[in-house]
């Protein structure tokens, strides 16, 4: 079982031509509402590479919050641990320019109020943990404590993180680029893995958009490519490749193998919109096509 500790978002999704400069206001050509949160869209994602995914959320009061759960349902991920909470659900503005590059800025709103207690039993037969830091540093430190017979996973996103001996619990942890520079006072991306890897149990795997996936264990470094594509919306592929991640390491597969396989499911969910990932038989398709 993969169990989930993170946000939801409802994501309001703007398209521009080009992100605004201070002071500076433009047109949107298109708004959608969708569904979105790291730890949603991990959730959902990994239940759609055929994993058995729980998640461990709070969302609010309202529509949305009701409305989360139905979807989380209906994409057979476990709600036995999403809490709601007397607050708005978390909101998440996303901006999204021709290159298919994105801006995010997170009203954190229920998600601030999930608790250490809101772990519940949910670790008890959890065989791979996968958390961010869209929820309180304290609820990612004691899942990451308690979950001591499984693979722990820590997508460092947003990299904003109060105590750096955080990484200490975690196994795998996965930043993007700019996260594993900014978690270090590391200049380049090799440096930043080196620096994080001194403090994490096994692994740090950086990931570098269309350049793949830098892979740092106390082995070595190995570069793992990925697939050219024609991005539309890059936003949710970090989430992508996570949860692809947890699937893998979940069924068993040795790093390099989850990575390359995290790697071509991150690079399909950018060929459409939103930051929910592909189904195992689209991913299929994709590469036959
Ligand atoms: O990683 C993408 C996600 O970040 C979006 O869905 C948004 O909600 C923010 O949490």
């Amino acid at each position: 079982m993969i169990t989930v500790v993170g946000s939801y978002n409802v994501d309001l999704e703007v398209k521009v031509d080009r992100f605004p400069s201070p002071s500076e206001t433009v047109f949107s050509r298109e708004l959608l509402v969708l569904h979105g949160g790291k730890g949603s869209n991990q959730a959902v994602s990994a239940s759609r590479l055929e994993g058995r995914v729980q998640l461990v959320a709070a969302v609010g009061d309202d529509d949305y919050g009701t409305k989360a759960i139905s979807f989380l349902e209906s994409e057979n991920v476990g709600t036995r641990y999403v809490r709601v909470k007397r607050a708005r659900t978390g909101t998440a503005i996303v901006v999204v320019d021709r290159e298919g590059e994105n801006m995010i800025i997170v009203d954190r709103g229920a998600n601030a109020l999930l608790e250490p207690a809101d772990l519940g039993d949910s670790l008890e037969y959890t065989d791979v943990l996968l958390t961010q830091l869209e929820v309180s540093e304290e609820v990612v430190k004691k899942a990451l404590i308690e979950c001591v017979d499984c693979i722990r996973i820590l997508n460092p996103a947003p990299a904003i993180l109060r105590d750096v001996n955080l990484l200490r619990h975690a196994d795998v942890v996965t930043p993007n680029e700019v996260e594993a520079k900014q978690l270090t006072s590391a200049s380049t991306v090799v440096d930043a893995a080196n620096s994080l890897l001194r403090l994490v149990r096994y692994a740090v795997v950086v990931t570098l958009g269309e350049s793949g996936a830098l892979v740092v264990t106390r082995r070595g470094t190995s570069k793992v490519p990925t697939l050219r594509v024609r991005a539309v919306d890059t936003t949710g592929a970090g989430d992508v490749f996570n949860s692809a991640l947890a699937v893998m390491l979940d069924k068993g597969h040795d790093l390099e193998e989850a990575v390359k396989f995290a790697n071509l499911a991150a690079a399909v969910s950018t060929t459409t919109v939103g930051a929910l990932g592909p189904r195992m038989e689209e991913i299929e398709e994709y590469v036959r096509s």
